[in-house]
């Protein structure tokens, strides 16, 4: 049998079968591999004097994993540099904060090359190469030009910007044709799919039918493929001993206050400034609401070394500190702010605690936290989601409160509102959230992306080529 060959940066496996504290992505890569036999392969963090191409091999929670390391130099250039100085607020619409610096464009380079050329030896015949994310775009084109024909599939995690945005980067060419050296190209949410054809189009001159780019010669199909959690195990989770445990503790500690959540990676694409001001503008708007509701924002550190995430560290010490000055009291204080990660099961109980969860991104591929924040709560007494429109997921999730991040007026009457809503209603947005979140889980993700990367593939422009549905795909190999 052929086997998944996934590539991502960051390889992290969870070690017992998702009670740690992974992220979303590592959890739903995960699952990818445990169902299908294969090779996660990626970076293994470390740095070494100089760069060797030596794979170490390891088993971790039942996924074989395979790691390299990298230069200091490629470190700073392509993972500090490209990825996280330029494409990451260049793809999150934030020109303001985008480098482009040339010698980051040329680590990005080489170390794409450093990874087709360790992984490409691990290719068997049949073997499908599974590609994610802003750091490796290019890896499948190298992976042709080293001469692999296999079926190499991307799948894009953050959004795809607008034309005029994704123009400013200055090699903006060269990173989009990369692209169509793959043979499925997916994409989280319809907007960066509108976004995609948009600039192939007008900056390309090609143009898409049928869900497919001609280029070269052969096709390359283009799809949304709106991620998910593992939604079902997460509920169980969230009624498990620790997260029952910590949800009692923190009943407890909110000693019959309302609670509001947010967990975030601490990154500026996620409008935790806005947030925190929104919230701040309900505590005016609301006087009633001093001392009955408080906002628990647990905000992980994440990619120190760049600037951009030091300086907003600091506003956000910075705010929380002048909120909490202004409004607190002897025996309550309107934001805990906790820059410590947790585990899952703990995240899960916290979750179930809240009485609201605010998602509140400016920009972002999917956000799975408003996946998990609806799979942990109880269906008898829900809690309530108040969601970015500028999240994926609202693409998904029209039940919740969808809001715009940027208004704090709005946010604020958003969350005046979801802390007064009726049961019923909350149980009739909850149920509707729920199975959505339930359907369209982390193994619908992966089977419809896998299914339309093993499916037909008409490179050959001569042959009748459309985009195939999973379903179909699936029908056609079995018949
Ligand atoms: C986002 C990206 C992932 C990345 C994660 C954590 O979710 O889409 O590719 O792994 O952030 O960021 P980090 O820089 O810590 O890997």
């Amino acid at each position: 049998m052929s086997r998944l060959i996934v590539v991502s940066n960051r390889v992290n496996p969870p070690v017992d079968a998702g009670m740690g504290a992974v992220g979303g992505l590592a959890m739903a890569l995960a699952a990818a591999l445990r169902e299908y036999s294969g090779v996660w392969f990626g970076w293994s963090g470390e740095t070494t004097p100089s760069f060797s191409g030596q794979i170490s091999m390891q088993k971790v929670g039942g996924v074989t994993v395979a790691l390299m390391d990298l230069e200091e130099q490629d470190r700073e250039e392509y993972y500090d540099g490209y990825a996280n100085r330029t494409l990451w607020p260049l793809f999150h619409s934030r020109t303001d904060l985008a480098a482009y610096e040339r010698s980051f464009d040329a680590g990005y380079e080489r170390v794409n090359q450093r990874f087709a050329q360790t992984l490409a030896p691990l290719i068997g015949p049949g073997d499908v190469v599974w590609i994610h994310d802003y750091h490796l775009i290019p890896l499948g084109q190298a992976l042709r030009r080293l001469g692999v024909t296999n079926r190499i599939g991307f799948f894009l995690h953050i959004p795809w910007p607008g034309p005029r945005t994704f123009t400013t980067l200055p090699e903006h060419r060269r990173l989009a044709e990369s692209l169509l050296a793959y043979d499925l190209v997916g994409f989280q949410s319809q907007d960066s799919l509108i976004a995609f054809d948009d600039y192939v189009e007008r900056e390309l001159g090609l143009a898409m039918e049928d869900g497919a780019v001609a280029f070269e010669g052969r096709k390359v199909k283009v799809g949304v493929f709106p991620i998910g959690i593992e939604a079902a195990a997460f509920a169980d989770l969230a009624g498990g001993e620790i997260a029952q445990a910590t949800f009692e503790r923190m009943r407890q500690s909110q000693a019959g206050r309302w609670m509001v959540i947010g967990v975030d990676r601490l990154d500026y694409s996620k409008g935790l400034e806005e947030r925190f001001v929104a919230y701040e503008q309900m505590l005016a708007d609301h006087p009633d609401l001093a001392e009955r509701v408080f906002l628990l924002q647990i905000a992980t550190p994440s990619r120190d070394a760049v600037q951009a995430y030091q300086e907003i560290r600091a506003r956000l010490d910075a705010i929380s500190g002048r909120i909490n000055g202004a409004y607190a009291t002897v025996d309550w204080v309107p934001i805990r702010y906790v820059n410590r990660a947790h585990r899952r099961d703990e995240l899960a109980g916290l979750y179930r605690a809240a009485h609201v969860g605010l998602v509140t991104p400016l920009r972002d591929g999917m956000n799975l936290v408003a996946k998990e924040y609806v799979a942990a709560q109880d269906p008898l007494d829900p809690g309530v989601l108040v969601l970015s429109r500028y999240a994926g997921a609202a693409e998904q999730m029209d039940e919740a409160l969808i809001v715009n991040p940027f208004s704090r007026e709005e946010m604020s009457e958003a969350l005046a509102q979801a802390l007064a809503m009726p049961l019923a209603e909350r149980r009739r947005r909850w149920r509707s959230l729920m199975d959505g979140v339930l359907a369209d889980d982390v193994s619908a993700w992966r089977d419809r992306f896998v299914a339309a990367l093993r499916g037909p593939v008409d490179r050959d422009l001569a042959s009748d080529s459309r985009l195939l549905t999973a379903e179909e795909g699936d029908n056609r190999k079995t018949s």
